[in-house]
């Protein structure tokens, strides 16, 4: 039985959060991938994607996929681009249920806009965020288990949605 569960989604669809309170629940392992490479790298995303580029986080995110599926019972957050590598995905559906936080655009762009820890949104270049949403949402689809919305929902609630269908799972 796979013992851990992989929130993916859009930036702004609530992963971190929802992992938080998951892991609490299921008594595992919270586990934020933003966190960990901020950690081991000493630099912020911004920081990352601004001297290193984005090539460099998209190296760390590979490795980071690569050497958590190898863990048990962790309710992971990850980066909203970690479907561009289909390696990433098989590693971690390896051990674990990937669940996919549908959200629409409004709703990201309202809860990021004030944000400046998301090097690829820029309030001024809206259109260009939008289309990136849709060719991300094509990802979410094809690698997720279950998909949950969250628009308009509440936390409590999602989680709940989310163990119902992890139930007998891991
Ligand atoms: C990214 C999403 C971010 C972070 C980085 C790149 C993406 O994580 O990993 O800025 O490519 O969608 P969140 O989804 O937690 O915002």
């Amino acid at each position: 039985m796979k013992s851990n569960i992989i929130l993916i989604g859009f930036m702004g669809s609530g992963k971190t959060t929802i992992a938080k309170q998951l892991a609490y629940e299921l008594d595992k392992t919270f586990t934020d991938f933003d966190d960990i490479i901020q950690h081991n790298t000493n630099m912020t995303i911004s920081e990352i994607f601004g001297t290193k580029g984005e090539s460099f986080f998209r190296l760390k995110e590979d490795d980071l996929a690569r050497e958590m599926s190898g863990r048990s019972n962790l309710v992971m957050a990850t980066g909203g681009g970690i479907v561009l590598a289909q390696e990433n995905m098989e590693f971690l559906s390896e051990n674990g249920i990937i669940i996919f936080l549908k959200c629409s655009f409004d709703t990201v762009v309202q809860r990021i806009k004030t944000s400046d820890t998301r090097p690829l949104f820029s309030p001024d270049n809206l259109s260009e965020f939008e289309d990136l949403f849709h060719s991300r949402e094509i990802l979410y689809n094809h690698f997720a288990d279950f998909t949950i919305e969250v628009d308009k929902k509440e936390i409590r609630k999602i989680v709940t949605e989310i163990k119902e269908k992890v139930q007998n799972k891991t």
